[in-house]
């Protein structure tokens, strides 16, 4: 197998997920070195749990799994196709097919009822209206939620804005759902609801990541990745070859869970461990290239299904005024503070490359 060469699970599918060596760094003075050096991989129908303490990385690691930022350094593959091969169109192609997000705050359309909440989050799969209208309302009875359709978020109870935002994760069908802290706030009868509405989605054959601070909750799930400071510092997933994460001057290729051979790219060694020096050339402005695909203006982060004006994270197209979630990204049109790579309405993350061979995911 070629450095560079994916891995395969043992029916021969690549993973849903690969990380090899991820770094990010804030930029700003000082810069924040947010991830250090992240390996991991995530099979087809596995459901993680991400757990660490407030500013460990964790949302951050979730926005770079999605495509939503730009890793400083490293190998990000989804479905076995490199991320940072595919332009910005394409890789807001492969969120609108194969990623649900479900972001620490709901960013919800506070103007728009549930129903068109939810589909919104078809915007970009390239589905007309009426049947928009009619997956979501299924959608939106999948998550208990059908006599709250033509609600708007703001009559809406927390549990119920929670619901509505996995509806609208949920409603393409995405391969992988990426939830920040989908129970957070919620008391701990609907935030079993909400797990429980999980591990459905899991058992029907979605992958699913999810941070959570409840380790009663991360408990329950068969693997979970403890994130600390910028790393996985332990990851119980028996079938990686490695679960102590990358402890302090190991290489940041290895320890974490990917299997050898799926290679990070060369230079993406940042050494865990050494941290990245502060002032180490992060370019400003280096999560999100200029020209990148979605219409400036139009503050939709392309593919995620959350509509304009709603707030997005730093790095995908953030509306302005819209704010940001988990303090990882900028308002849209204050540009990116410090180069932390978030200019309003840029929309999504870097990428020049051919999305010819990327496979359904789904
Ligand atoms: N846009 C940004 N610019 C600069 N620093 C950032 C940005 N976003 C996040 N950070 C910093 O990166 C680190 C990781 O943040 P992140 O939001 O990923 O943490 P988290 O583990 O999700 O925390 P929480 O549990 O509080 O949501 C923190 O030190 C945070 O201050
Ligand atoms: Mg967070």
């Amino acid at each position: 197998m070629s450095l560079m060469g994916t891995t395969r699970d043992q029916d021969g599918r690549a993973p849903a997920l690969e990380l090899a060596g991820v770094t990010k760094i804030y930029g700003g003075q000082p810069p924040v070195p947010a991830l250090r050096g992240v390996s991991f991989t995530v099979r087809h129908g596995e459901l993680v749990a991400i757990v660490g303490p407030s500013g460990s990385g964790k949302t951050t690691l979730l926005h770079v799994m999605g495509t939503l930022e730009r890793p400083t350094d490293g190998l990000l593959r989804i479905d076995g196709v490199d991320a940072a091969g595919l332009d910005d169109r394409q890789l807001a192609a492969l969120r609108a097919r194969s990623i649900g997000f479900v972001f620490q705050q709901f960013f919800l359309a506070e103007h728009s009822t549930a129903v068109e909440n939810v589909a919104n989050g078809l915007l970009y799969a390239g589905v007309e209206v009426g049947e928009r209208r009619r997956r979501a309302a299924d959608a939106l009875d999948r998550v208990g939620l059908a006599h709250r359709r033509d609600f708007r978020p703001t009559k809406m109870s927390g549990g119920e804005r929670q619901r509505v935002a996995i509806a609208r994760a949920l409603v393409g069908r995405p391969a992988i759902v990426l939830a920040d802290e989908p129970t957070g706030n919620l008391d701990s009868a609907t935030g079993a609801s909400i797990l429980d509405l999980l591990r459905e989605l899991n058992a029907e054959g979605a992958t699913i990541i999810m941070i959570t601070h409840d380790g009663d909750l991360a408990a329950r799930l068969l693997r979970q990745l403890h994130v600390l400071d910028g790393r996985i510092i332990s990851d119980t997933d028996s079938g990686s070859p490695a679960d102590s994460g990358a402890p302090a001057g190991s290489d940041a290729s290895g320890g974490s869970g990917v299997p050898a051979g799926s290679g990070a790219p060369a230079g993406s060694g940042v050494p865990a461990g050494s941290g990245v020096p502060a002032g180490s050339g992060v370019p400003a402005g280096s999560g999100v290239p200029a020209g990148s695909g979605v219409p400036a203006g139009s503050g939709v982060p392309a593919g995620s299904g959350v509509p304009a004006g709603s707030g997005v994270p730093g790095g995908s197209g953030v509306p302005a005024g819209s704010g940001a979630p988990g303090g990882s990204g900028a308002p849209g049109g204050s540009g990116a503070p410090g180069g932390s790579g978030a200019p309003g309405g840029s929309g999504a993350p870097r990428g020049s490359g051919a999305l010819g061979g990327l496979g359904e995911v789904e």
